[in-house]
């Protein structure tokens, strides 16, 4: 049996605007909560009591990986790690049937995959909540976690501009989401070959938000109140697509010159890892309006807060 409370967080754009809000206020008071206690302390209000998790990687990982697990153990919940090549995942057994047995062992399953298709066969098979840890085509967390950095460093996004430099990949795709949700301005610059998913940038379009798409990186960030970028070679991309990315993407690079054409105060974000000096110089990444590892830090807050919704409690 299902419970009907449960919601799956599949992607930004499939998650009620208001729902998304409630995450983030929820994230916001876990984090001011906590201040000033040990990594390992139980919250005081621990909400996953009781709870079981599985977290699914079938890609490798760091934050997402020890965010997740270090985020259930602090709401007193349990938690599991699994290896997608160690379970019959797709191969030994259909996703619905994998989907329909976790649902029998475990209250809430979070799986970072390749295709979306694996995702969301899981999510219409489990009775319990799924949650999309990064697929091929998308990356929700991060950009809850990255709105929620925003927003503690500017206040609300809603009317920002923000630009995207490089590849138009499941990063940017979670951004376009998270625009027409939240009402702000994006700017995508890199090369045509790389553009996004003409899909997401219709539907963000579609919700009254200014989507660009610009060749210009110096155009691109101007009036930006925050400028991200992404690593070239994402992990579902072949190695033998690296050179050519280099090459077309190069003039992508965030660097301090780059920076000087945005606002003064812009913000700059990495959803890590970062190959430095690449997409990115360590003299950005390590300046003054760079906040990636707040970023980092604030998977944990923002995952939190989404398992709870998931699980309505
Ligand atoms: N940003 C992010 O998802 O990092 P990991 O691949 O280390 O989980
Ligand atoms: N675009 C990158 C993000 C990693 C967190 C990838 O998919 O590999």
């Amino acid at each position: 049996e299902s419970d009907t409370d449960m919601s799956h967080f599949l992607d930004i754009h499939k998650t009620p605007p208001e729902a998304l809000r409630s995450i983030l206020t929820s994230a916001a008071n876990m984090k001011s909560a906590r201040a000033g206690r040990t990594r390992g302390a139980k919250d005081d209000d621990p909400a996953l009591e009781g709870r079981m998790v599985a977290l699914i990687f079938e890609k490798p990982s760091t934050r997402t990986r020890v965010s997740f697990d270090v985020g259930v153990r602090q709401m007193g919940g349990e938690v599991m790690v699994l290896s997608g090549k160690e379970m019959q995942l797709g191969s030994g057994e259909t996703i619905a049937d994998t989907a329909r047995v976790l649902s029998r062992y475990v209250d809430l399953i979070m799986i970072r995959t390749f295709e979306e298709e694996a995702l969301l066969e899981l999510a219409d098979h489990a009775t319990v909540p799924v949650i999309n840890g990064l697929t091929n085509r998308s990356h929700p967390c991060q950009i809850m976690a990255d709105i929620l950095t925003f927003e503690e460093h500017r206040g609300p996004i809603k009317g920002k501009k923000v630009t995207w430099l490089g590849d138009g990949n499941n990063v940017f795709a979670s951004f376009a989401h998270a625009a027409g949700q939240f009402g702000f301005d994006l700017t995508f610059a890199g090369p045509p070959t790389l553009d996004p998913e003409a899909e997401f940038v219709a539907l963000a379009r579609s919700k009254g938000v200014k989507v660009e798409i610009v060749r210009d990186p110096v155009e691109a960030v101007d009036g930006a109140d925050l400028v991200v970028t992404d690593t070239w070679v994402s992990m579902h991309d072949s190695q033998t697509t690296k050179e050519r990315r280099h090459n077309q993407l190069r003039p992508y690079q965030v660097n301090e010159a780059l920076m000087s054409h945005a606002k003064t105060d812009a913000l700059f974000m990495h959803c890590l890892p970062a190959h430095r000096e690449e997409e990115a110089t360590s003299a950005v990444m390590d300046g003054p309006n760079s906040v990636i590892f707040d970023e980092a830090e604030n998977r944990l807050h923002a995952q939190k807060a989404i398992m709870r919704w998931c699980l309505g409690v």
